[in-house]
């Protein structure tokens, strides 16, 4: 089943809110709906937020009075920058608007309804390609587990994040079904839970075995000798290999870098932003504090009535943590700045 998809000229997305309590589907009528979903994380993880704002413009087409290509291209634009303001830090997102802007300037030979055809394949085309590419990039990293390993993952990195298969889960997945036995650490991920709400639930559906572990003992687990190896996928990388991803991300790269554990990142191009030269440019979303303050312990609320929060949503890994990234055409290694050009295809 696909994280999400077009049926009925509307998008169908899991509402990753509920899981794994309630696998529910919601329907997106409205570009703005899916910008809302995007913003709250009904649908969450950069390739996913990339098709849904894919899907969200094909909605938009489809809503918009247009009777010219040229009046269409006025609406499109509009719901691009609506949907782009959903959240900073996944550059998918960017980069999936920016496609099928391409797409649609470059076919204002046709009819108003011709381009929003036009539109709704080049969104279905960019949810199609998610998948293959998934699959291509697990084939590349399952090269780099061996039997028997035990890893450490961060965030939720699989089919839900993606519209389907998964990136740096992806991988495991590919692996366990090369038969190779992958034990499976998995970072709660605070505050917002994916690992132990979304990875689990995953890592269930496929048979392979896990673990959860909070956060803080993901050193402890890496210093005593049973992590082979830490995989994660990104939001953004910079030109230098500089990763974003899921805060929490660095300390976890620190602690695998300091017991010489390999550390790799698995992402598809369409994540790596050559405009910036390091992941200092990056912007970090800050969220709601009440993300971090709003958790119950024992049915009881665990922070003072009063209390204040800071909720940066991911953190910058710098480049020498990470060892290589993964890539649906290969893996790069360092050094990065002139690697990872290598494999990006220019638009
Ligand atoms: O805030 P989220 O849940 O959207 O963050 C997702 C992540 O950080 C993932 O690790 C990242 O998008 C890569 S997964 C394909």
């Amino acid at each position: 089943m696909r994280t999400i998809y077009w049926e009925n000229d509307q998008v169908k997305m899991i509402d990753q809110r509920r899981l794994p309590a309630a696998l529910d589907i919601i329907a997106c009528k409205t570009h703005a709906e899916v910008a809302r979903a995007i913003k709250d994380m009904t649908i969450r993880g950069a390739p996913a937020i990339g098709a849904a704002a894919g899907f969200g413009l094909a909605l938009a087409a489809r809503q918009s009075p247009a009777r010219t290509p040229r009046d269409l291209l006025a609406d499109l634009q509009a719901a691009s920058t609506l949907l782009r303001s959903a959240r900073p830090t996944a550059v998918n997102l960017a980069w999936a608007l920016e496609r099928v802007m391409r797409c649609a300037e470059s076919k204002t030979n046709l009819s108003a309804d011709g381009l929003r055809e036009a539109i709704l394949n080049e969104a279905q085309a960019i949810a199609d390609e998610d998948v293959q590419i998934n699959k291509r990039m697990a084939e590349h990293g399952a090269a780099l587990i061996d039997d028997g390993d035990t890893v450490i993952h961060h965030c939720n990195t699989g089919a839900l994040a993606t519209v389907d298969w998964g990136t740096a889960l992806g991988v495991i997945r590919t692996a366990h079904e090369q038969g190779k036995h992958v034990h499976v650490l998995v970072d709660e991920t605070r505050p917002r839970l994916q690992g132990a709400r979304l990875t689990a639930w995953e890592l269930e559906q496929y048979g392979i075995p896990y673990e959860i572990i909070s956060d803080n003992a993901a050193g402890h687990f890496l210093k005593t000798g049973q992590v082979q190896k830490v995989l994660f996928g990104a939001d953004r990388v910079a030109a230098n290999g500089d990763v974003a991803n899921k805060i929490g991300t660095y300390m976890l790269s620190l602690a695998a870098h300091d017991n010489r554990i390999p550390v790799y990142a698995v992402v598809p191009t369409s994540t790596i932003d050559l405009s910036l030269a390091s992941g200092d440019l990056i912007p970090i979303e800050e969220r709601d504090p009440d993300e971090v303050l709003g958790i119950q312990f024992h049915g009881e609320s665990v922070t003072p009535r009063e209390a204040e929060a800071r909720n940066p949503a991911f953190d910058v890994t710098p480049n020498r943590l990470i060892t290589a990234i993964v890539t649906e055409n290969g893996i790069v290694y360092p050094p990065f700045d002139v690697n990872l050009s290598k494999v990006v295809k220019v638009k």
